[in-house]
């Protein structure tokens, strides 16, 4: 069983902490600054799910919220690293620890938890053979507040089997999909998931790709629905944000996605209607293709 319940917030520096902030809130957060930091929210009861300081563009690190304190003592332990307790809003404690790249991954537990936000909402979808939304027209709202959590991060890495041992020993991840180029023996990389026994959890939660050069490569949100997603992809278009890749639908995870780079240069996502899987799913192994393919959408990358 793994020792963290999921993947919880992402962590920046910034040059420009009220670009960052603008953009932040077109991209559906609720965001505040507090003590020259940027946290934001989605509606999920997190008080943060995205951090930003001053500072030059750069990628820290991530935070995975651990199942219990005594989960939190035993990594913590592994590493000797010592458990301090949070300066942030909503309390909690942490351990900082180094993953084989050097990126700070923070292990944290009993942050308070907040009220949830109101999740947008819109009446049932019709479709062609089931029609439950009769004598009524469909209302949205706007695109403010549309994203709900942080999903998954995408990390590249120096060594893969290095990195995938570390984060499995302290985390207990279990491999979804782990991706070869040309012959299964060439692998490339795997999408991780949080191993709850019987319990549904994302596709991935963290995605390690061997590219021989640690990245940030992207950080995913999610948003209620497909109208969230396209409602957010509007609003992100007309401020005239760079798009990177979308809308389309991953082949693996099926998650309906669209890639945004934002004004520092990172990559963050909005998904929906992502495949949940326990741990009885067990492991499979996909060719590349797979990976860069759609269900539908444009060819590329982010
Ligand atoms: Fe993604």
């Amino acid at each position: 069983m793994s020792s963290i319940a999921d993947i919880l917030y992402v962590r920046f520096q910034v040059a420009d902490l009220a670009r960052q902030q603008k953009f932040l809130t077109d991209f559906g957060f609720a965001v505040e600054v507090v003590d020259g930091l940027l946290l934001a929210r989605g509606t999920d009861p997190n008080r943060y799910v995205y951090i930003a300081e001053q500072g030059e563009p750069r990628f820290l690190g991530l935070g995975f919220e651990a199942l219990s304190q005594e989960d939190l003592e035993r990594i913590a332990a592994m590493d000797g690293v010592a458990i301090e307790p949070l300066c942030l809003p909503g309390g909690g404690l942490c351990a900082q620890l180094r993953d084989p790249d050097g990126i700070e991954i923070d292990v944290v537990y009993g942050i308070e938890k907040p009220e949830p936000l109101p999740v947008p909402t819109r009446q049932p979808v019709n479709t062609g053979d089931k029609r439950p939304r009769l004598g009524e027209r469909v209302v949205l709202g706007s695109a403010d507040k549309i994203v709900k959590r942080l999903g998954h991060c995408v990390l590249n890495v120096t060594d893969f089997r290095v990195s995938e041992a570390w984060y499995k020993e302290r985390f207990g991840l279990l491999t979804s999909d782990e991706i070869y180029v040309g012959t299964e023996e060439n692998t490339l990389g795997a999408f991780f998931r949080c191993n709850r026994g019987e319990r549904y959890v994302d596709h991935h939660t963290l995605f390690l790709v061997g590219t021989g050069s640690p990245d940030f490569n992207h950080a995913a949100f999610e948003v209620a629905d497909w109208d969230s997603l396209m409602l957010g992809h509007d609003v992100l278009h007309k401020q005239g944000y760079e798009h990177r890749w979308g809308v389309g639908k991953h082949l693996l995870g099926s998650q309906v996605f669209d890639y945004w780079k934002d004004p520092e240069g990172f990559t963050l996502e909005h998904f929906t209607d992502g495949d949940l899987f326990n741990a009885s799913f067990g492991s499979h192994k996909a060719p590349v293709e797979q990976l860069l393919g759609s269900h539908w959408g444009p060819d590329g990358a982010p």
